[in-house]
């Protein structure tokens, strides 16, 4: 996590800094810093909280200087405060960073030795000495070039110089780092969305590389110091995404988006004309693929368990899921006729890139389902689906959930048609279901009132529970996952089936207990659970979908119902009461929606 931003230019750069910091906060926001050089010295400014907090604390008009860094923090060492806020600076060196310098400690200790004092607790101080210690007997290609190996860890760098006044230097290895080319400026970002309203000319960093970034001229580096060339790519740009509109949060306008996630999601996969689905350039044959494994972190994970459901119910593959933090330390018994599937929003997220990684170095088949086309995991996958939700920037994860989960779908409808595990006939019934899908979901999110009114007893409660069995048992973590990094409420997902194996013990009186109850082929067996529950004095709250038949329960306390649609698309719809009760529940307590504590949106951090 943590964002990076750099400017050089022919004009003063702190109030550009500054917007781009406040883009760069959904990487994290325990504190932010700026540093600037002017007549020849570094004049750094570093707050606690938001940038909002920095501009109130210092007056950054007068921030003069043609050259800058900035930052943004989510703490890895040392709590959040202004002393371990980035920049971090010696008397010539002002360095930003992020990630984590995994022998922090022993560097720290030689360095004392060598006579420097530190004044933070974090790992990124002893990047700032390393440097000023190199840059004594070297230039600074060679000096960058040592430093960086004597670093174990991750990082992306942006930092400048005193004594060398026309530059900043960027670095990376594990975390993202782009350079961006404006008129008269070259620029620094963690990513192209904080570069994005000053230039749509981008270069990525691979892992090893560095760079000069002058005001009319970029170098590149490989890890030996070596100069290298690199391809300049053009993004599209559409700025109103960026933009809450007449939204109060973003989380509120990406939830009310998803009708159009869904519609362009379709659209890019969908053939209307022939009525099938286009996977272009797939780069294997079907038979070659025997069994799929999808790792992804959190949200995306959930996305994973979801396709589990489908890929087994759709074809005849062998499915594994998996946790990518786990995975990649695992003694994963590799199979070349598998295909690895990655699912992230932001493509960046550490533990799923290192599992790609891994795959990779292991000659696996690997394919990214990602939000951000121009990301690492993207980049580095032998096949990219993106989910085209546009970007979210809500730190908690809504329309990328639901983007991926259709990607995810449409893959597994695409192998069960192809290796004729599902036939032609009920295949064209599924693809017209789908193309109904994005109305359903508008109408289901007209939902809003029922939902506000019982969000209160969540937040009053000790904690909640989220039940459901097959296809709404992904959904039902997810719907927990939300209230949880939300509104700061235990909330727990569980298979419905698996209560009375332990967690009905904690069902008391009052305590209210969502059951995702559609009515799919798990039906009977999902209101029976929810009678045990009733029983126990749990205040039910059933979601389930339309239909004319009555629900033979009692003392259900409040029940909402979707809209109707063939079993496999119901957890689409599941989806959108669970993301509002977050969102009200937030709401009401006077959470900030958009960046929930201890979060950030992009983890390239282990
Ligand atoms: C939850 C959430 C996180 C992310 C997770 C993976 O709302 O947003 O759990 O889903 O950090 O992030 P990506 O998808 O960017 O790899």
């Amino acid at each position: 996590m943590c964002g990076i931003i750099g400017i050089s230019s022919n004009k003063s750069v702190s109030a550009n800094i500054i917007n781009s910091l406040k883009k760069l906060e959904y990487r994290g926001y325990d504190s932010a810093g700026v540093a600037t050089l002017f007549d020849g010295e570094i004049n750094e400014v570093k707050s606690e909280g938001r940038v909002d907090n920095l501009e109130q604390n210092f007056d950054l008009k007068s921030l003069k200087g043609n050259i800058g860094i900035g930052h943004v923090r989510w703490a890895t060492h040392g709590i959040p405060n202004s002393i371990n806020a980035h920049p971090h600076s010696s008397d010539n060196v002002s360095v930003v960073h992020n990630g984590i310098i995994e022998n922090s400690t022993i560097l720290k200790k030689h360095l004392i030795n060598k006579g420097h004092t530190f004044k933070s607790q974090t790992d990124t101080e002893v990047i700032v000495h390393l440097i000023t210690e190199n840059l004594k007997t070297m230039e600074l290609e060679e000096a960058i070039t040592k430093t960086l190996k004597q670093l174990h860890g991750s990082f992306a760098l942006g930092i400048i110089f005193k004594d060398i006044p026309d530059l900043i230097v960027g670095a990376r290895r594990g975390s993202p780092l782009a350079v961006g080319y404006g008129p008269n400026e070259n620029y620094l970002g963690s990513d192209s969305y904080a570069l994005k309203s000053m230039t749509n000319k981008i270069t990525y960093l691979d892992d090893g590389e560095f760079c000069i970034v002058k005001k009319d001229q970029v170098h590149f580096y490989n890890q030996e110091g070596k100069k290298i060339n690199k391809k300049i790519l053009e993004l599209s740009s559409n700025e109103s995404n960026y933009d809450k509109g007449d939204f109060k949060h973003f989380m509120a306008k990406e939830i009310e988006e998803q009708p159009l996630t869904v519609k362009t999601g379709i659209k890019e996969y969908l053939d209307n004309v022939n009525n099938e689905i286009n996977i272009f350039n797939f780069p294997w044959k079907i038979n070659e693929i025997k069994s799929v494994t999808l790792i992804g972190c959190g949200t995306a994970y959930h996305s994973c368990l979801m396709a589990k459901y489908w890929f087994e119910e759709l074809t005849s593959l062998d499915v594994n899921i998996d946790i990518a933090s786990e995975f990649r330390y695992r003694k994963n018994r590799f199979k070349k006729d598998s295909l690895y599937i990655f699912v992230s929003q932001s493509g960046e997220t550490a533990d799923t890139y290192a599992a790609l990684d891994l795959c990779n170095k292991n000659n696996m088949k690997t394919c990214a389902v990602v939000n951000v086309i121009e990301s690492s995991i993207a980049r580095d996958s032998n096949f990219v689906l993106p989910i085209h939700c546009g970007p979210e920037i809500g730190v908690a994860s809504t329309k990328a959930f639901l983007g991926q989960i259709l990607v995810l779908y449409i893959l597994a409808l695409k192998i069960g048609s192809l290796s004729g595990q599902i036939d032609k006939k009920n295949y064209q019934v599924k693809i017209k279901d789908l193309k109904n899908l994005p109305s359903l979901i508008e109408k289901t999110l007209l939902i809003d009132n029922d939902i506000q009114a019982i969000s209160s007893t969540f937040n009053e409660a000790k904690g909640s529970m989220f039940l459901g069995r097959g296809f709404s048992f992904p959904i039902a973590l997810e719907g927990a996952l939300k209230l949880k990094e939300l509104s700061y409420v235990h909330a727990e997902g569980y298979p419905a089936g698996e209560m009375k194996h332990g967690p009905l013990a904690l069902i008391e009186e009052g305590m209210p207990v969502v059951v995702l109850a559609p009515r799919d082929s798990y039906y009977k067996k999902t209101i029976s659970n929810m009678q045990e529950v009733i029983a126990r004095g749990a205040k039910v709250l059933l979601i389930t979908n339309k239909s004319k038949d009555e629900i033979f329960s009692e003392n259900i306390w409040e029940t909402i119902e979707v809209e109707n649609t063939n079993d496999d698309l119901l957890p689409f719809l599941l989806t959108i009461p669970l993301q509002k009760l977050a969102y009200y529940s937030a709401l009401k307590m006077g959470y900030d929606i958009d960046k929930p504590r201890n979060l950030a949106k992009s983890v390239t951090v282990e």
